[in-house]
């Protein structure tokens, strides 16, 4: 009796105290992007079920049509490389103004439909509160999750900007590129080569068109599997817009794109060129062996990208629409 009674208020110091612990780690992660004005609860008064919203959305959305996860991340991607993580690529065009979305690059951006369908809900919770900038990383990293990829938190804060120019999107790297372009092109967001091939690896989701590729056909290229080529080949004598699937599981998130290109069974030149180059060849390798590893690194470089060029109050809104600057 006098053992347990001893033991008993111990417990509950203890227990206090690893709560404590707890709370001061919440509070110095959340706080710790404070310098962007982002943090990891930025929701948590003004709209506290922000998450459950979105990713159910993203879930049901993608339940029904998975490929639509390699669309969502895609398009974070776009936003964040070109003017800041800003929500400028959800933007229609109008009469007086051509958006990015309607740049060659427009190709393949899918997925505008789930932002939308995010942002009704969170409107009706919470009107005038969530980004969509917000509302697109936060639905890129659940499309990660929902395709078997790493689960991770983002902090949130950012504000929608007011300009999306179809100019603006020759500032995004080309599919032609090579290991030394695509490090340069990275380089300039603050990137490493490591970042760059990291993130690259979200090409183990979705397809590229005829259009993205072709380039590869027109001649004997010695980084191009023969196999794979002709393959290559049916898929363009569909056409410019026809698609080749990244990599054999292109709706499933793991480490098979770094394993094609091993096996030069690579798509676009910006793919094949990561394991061509001896700047970039041993993070393939080393990604195409160890999973954890790239999902690991995958998983910070998507959250330094979402950090990007980010707005705040006085350069940027909260869009009512995310189509349309308020
Ligand atoms: C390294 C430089 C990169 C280049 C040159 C590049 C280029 C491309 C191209 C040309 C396509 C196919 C578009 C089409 O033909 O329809 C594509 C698709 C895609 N890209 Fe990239 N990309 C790069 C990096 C990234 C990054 C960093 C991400 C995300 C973190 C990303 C995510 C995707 C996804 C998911 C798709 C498939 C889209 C779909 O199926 O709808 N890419 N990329
Ligand atoms: C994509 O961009 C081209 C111009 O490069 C434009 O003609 C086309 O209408 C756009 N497609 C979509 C679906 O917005
Ligand atoms: C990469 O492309 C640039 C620009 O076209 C070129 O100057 C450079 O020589 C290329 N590098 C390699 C290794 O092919």
């Amino acid at each position: 009796m006098l053992y347990k009674s001893c033991v008993r208020p111990s417990k509950v110091v203890m227990a206090n105290f690893v709560t404590v612990l707890l709370l001061i780690e919440v509070f110095a992660y959340g706080f710790r992007f404070g310098a962007d004005g982002l943090n990891m609860n930025y929701y948590l008064m003004s709209c506290p079920f922000i998450e459950p919203v979105v990713k159910n959305t993203v879930n049901r959305a993608l339940m029904e049509d998975p490929t639509l996860a390699a669309g969502l991340i895609r398009m974070h991607f776009h936003d964040c490389f070109i003017q800041g993580c800003d929500g400028s690529v959800l933007i229609d065009s109008t009469k007086d103004n051509t958006a990015e979305k309607d740049s060659p690059g427009n190709l393949s951006l899918r997925g505008f439909e789930v932002i939308d369908a995010i942002k009704e809900q969170l409107e009706i919770q919470c009107p005038g509160v969530v980004s969509c900038a917000d509302i697109l990383a936060m639905a890129a990293r659940d499309a990660v999750f929902f395709a078997g990829g790493p689960v991770y938190d983002i902090p949130k804060g950012r504000k929608d900007g007011r300009r999306s120019k179809i100019e603006d999107t020759i500032n995004l790297p080309f599919p032609t590129f090579n290991a030394s372009e695509l490090i340069r092109s990275f380089a300039q967001r603050g990137f490493s080569a490591q970042e760059m091939v990291a993130l690259s690896g979200a090409h183990t989701l979705g397809v590229a068109s005829c259009g993205s590729f072709k380039n590869r056909l027109s001649q004997v290229d010695p980084t191009l599997d023969t196999e794979f080529g002709k393959t290559l080949g049916r898929t363009c004598s569909s056409g410019d817009n026809a698609k080749q699937p990244f990599d054999a599981t292109s709706n499933d998130f793991d480490n098979v794109y770094f394993n094609a290109l091993l096996r030069r069974n690579g798509v676009l030149t910006s793919d094949q060129t990561l394991y061509t180059s001896p700047r970039t060849r041993n993070f393939v390798n080393a990604y195409a062996f160890n999973q954890a590893m790239f999902f690991f690194d995958f998983q910070q470089a998507m959250v330094k990208m979402g950090l990007l060029d980010v707005k705040d109050y006085y350069n940027g809104e909260v869009r009512q629409n995310c189509r349309k600057i308020n």
